[in-house]
């Protein structure tokens, strides 16, 4: 059973299991993949829910959401996930099934194409609905040199939250 909550009622339980991994799911028609993202947020721009993802160009995701223009993000709360965040947060859909080595399972989003991952909590169904590059130039040089040293800069995607609930 789920309930939908609004977009920021469960902020805090969000943000707090965020640094440890939640679940960005993509689907490009026959296309499923699942990886763990670290930052993001959820806010209120052009009059809409939106919660911003970043994804670098290396991932597989990247390619699939570049199609699919949509995509979830599953939040566990009170289960524990840390195996499969740890492998889908190292390993690649496009060497692994990651729903099948971890045992994931891909319920069918409410609004979206994309599936949920049925053993988290909390979820957000979301369409893209502005994305950006980062542009190098512009980031402080501490970041730059930190996070991206390799040159593998993120891709940030704006999804607006089109249902946002919680399973029983
Ligand atoms: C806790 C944690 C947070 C992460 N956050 C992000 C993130 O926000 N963006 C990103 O591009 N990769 C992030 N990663 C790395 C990806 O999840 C990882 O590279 C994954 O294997 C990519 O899978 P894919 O190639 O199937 O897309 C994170 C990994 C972990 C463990």
């Amino acid at each position: 059973m789920t309930t939908d909550v609004k977009y920021n009622e469960l902020a805090k339980e969000l943000l707090e299991q965020l640094p440890k991994g939640a679940f960005l799911t993509v689907k490009d028609q026959d296309r499923l993949n699942t990886m763990i993202i670290g930052w993001g947020n959820i806010s209120f721009i052009w009059q809409k829910p939106i919660f911003l993802v970043m994804v670098r160009y290396s991932r597989h995701t990247y390619q699939l959401l570049e199609n699919a223009k949509e995509f979830t993000v599953s939040i566990p709360i009170n289960k524990d996930l840390r195996k499969a965040i740890a492998f889908c947060g190292t390993k690649s859909g496009r060497d692994y099934d990651k729903f099948k080595e971890c045992n994931l399972t891909a319920e069918p989003g409410k609004v979206v194409d994309t599936p949920i991952i049925g053993e988290c909590d909390l979820h957000y169904e979301c369409r893209v609905v502005y994305q950006q590059a980062m542009e190098p130039a512009l980031i402080s040089e501490d970041i730059r040199k930190k996070m991206y040293a390799e040159g593998d800069y993120h891709v940030m995607y704006f999804g607006e939250i089109v249902a946002c609930y919680k399973k029983e």
